[in-house]
């Protein structure tokens, strides 16, 4: 990505000539002599520390990947007073709340719009459009590897085809753990949710599954019930508590989510003023994540020559509780002919939509909360004869939290707008 960034400041754009931007310094791993010849006016090193100490330079892009060094390397950068800029998702997941207090007290920019979802400007757009509202829930695709694998999937593809497939075309890493068992759009829901909602969220409170365990029967039975299989974050307010989902999950197939495919992202923002607001575009790749880069860098240009303090997002989050708000779920079962997967969702009291296709069993239940949704877990994953394969969640896009102070006593009563 950094030679992205490098590429899209030496075209000089009509918006970006007047900020006589230049490059002086670029950290690299390994410093050989061709590649300093490719950027004779870029000086290399292998010490990024020394470039964060520099006294010539005003402002950072971190874009090395990791947690411990960056962090390290970005305290030092805000203690020296340069503006920051990084596209680290990990880092910001695990230290934002650190660094966005040291940047507040030494009065710099720390801006990471590039760590969520590449080219869409959300972060920008949750930090300037929504003064006078409140968003109440957020959904969207934020990993662009599992939607990429999904999407093959959905088109007849398996596992394993879908994941090669991602793996040759770059899209998935040879170790793709991070994007499959959705860890990366955790880290990355965890970030909208504090810029969204103010509240600060834990990871563990994320009810987290990956799409390793989707085969196409699921995709059949989610067509049968209207539904395709995405792989949805999912964010839902009410005061102080949030419902947070990182899952593979049916949604409707006429909603836009629905619509987006590949390694494609988006987000549906939901709001008090605004109601209804999508955004979608590439969520990865040099030159739109470095695009992304570069936005962030001429907000921080532009801001030095106007001699503005930059304004960071609010340090002062409140903890989030935990909402729990029943869902619908999708219950995916083999039997193996000692006793049929119907009877025993009939022996849990699990009623809703059968789709069934010669051993294979699956569910459309009925709306259920957390407590009863892994009461079932428990109960069919230990009943002989039955392998469960997973319960997944149904996105249910009526549903848009609300926030009590901003709202009539009628409205409270109603979650459902
Ligand atoms: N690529 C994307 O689409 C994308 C999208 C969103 C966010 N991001 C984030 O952007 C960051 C970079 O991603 P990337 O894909 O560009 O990674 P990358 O291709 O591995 O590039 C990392 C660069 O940092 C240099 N580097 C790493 N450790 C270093 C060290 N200790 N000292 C000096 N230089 C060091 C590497 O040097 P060498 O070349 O010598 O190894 C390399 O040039 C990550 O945080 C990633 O999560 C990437």
């Amino acid at each position: 990505m950094g030679r992205g960034v490098a590429n899209i400041i030496a075209r000089q754009t009509p918006q970006l000539a007047p900020l006589n931007l230049k490059i002086t310094r670029a950290a690299v791993r390994n410093l050989t002599p061709a590649r300093q010849a490719e950027h004779p006016d870029i000086a290399l090193t292998t010490d990024a520390l020394s470039i964060v100490n520099d006294p010539n330079i005003q402002i950072i892009i971190e874009v090395l990947g990791g947690i411990d060094l960056p962090f390290a390397l970005l305290q030092q950068a805000l203690k020296n007073g340069k503006q920051v800029i990084t596209a680290n998702k990990d880092l910001i997941a695990t230290h934002g709340r650190e660094l966005t207090a040291l940047a507040q007290q030494h009065h710099v920019a720390l801006n990471y719009e590039a760590a969520v979802m590449g080219s869409i400007p959300i972060l920008r757009t949750l930090n300037t459009n929504f003064a006078g509202d409140q968003i109440t829930a957020l959904a969207g695709i934020a990993n662009g590897t599992s939607n990429f694998i999904l999407s093959q999937m959905q088109a007849g593809s398996s596992y394993t085809e879908a994941l090669q497939l991602a793996q040759q075309k770059g899209f998935a890493e040879a170790d793709p753990t991070n994007d499959v068992e959705g860890l990366d759009a955790s880290y990355k829901l965890l970030i909208l949710s504090r810029l969204a909602f103010n509240l600060d969220p834990k990871l563990s409170s994320i009810q987290r599954l990956g799409i390793t365990t989707l085969r196409r029967a699921d995709f059949a039975a989610a067509d049968f019930f209207g539904y395709t299989i995405k792989p949805l974050v999912q964010a839902i307010r009410q005061n102080q508590q949030l419902r947070l989902s990182v899952a593979p999950t049916l949604v409707p197939k006429n909603h836009a989510l629905a619509g987006v495919a590949n390694e494609f992202n988006a987000i549906q923002l939901a709001s008090n003023n605004t109601n209804s607001l999508t955004l979608s575009g590439p969520g990865a790749g040099s030159l739109p994540t470095a695009n992304a880069v570069v936005a962030d860098l001429q907000a921080v240009a532009l801001n030095l020559q106007a001699h503005l303090t930059p304004t960071n997002a609010a340090t002062h989050l409140e903890a989030a509780e935990n909402l729990d708000l029943p869902t619908q779920q999708a219950i995916s079962l083999t039997s193996n002919g000692v006793v049929t997967g119907l009877d025993v969702a009939t022996q849990l009291g699990i009623h809703g939509q059968i789709f069934a296709s010669g051993d294979q069993l699956h569910l459309l239940t009925q709306a259920v909360d957390r407590h009863t949704v892994a009461q079932w877990q428990d109960a069919l994953s230990h009943f002989v004869g039955i392998q469960l394969h997973h319960i997944l969640p149904v996105y249910d896009p009526t549903v848009r939290g609300f926030v009590e102070k901003f709202q009539s006593d009628e409205k409270k009563m109603n979650i459902t707008a």
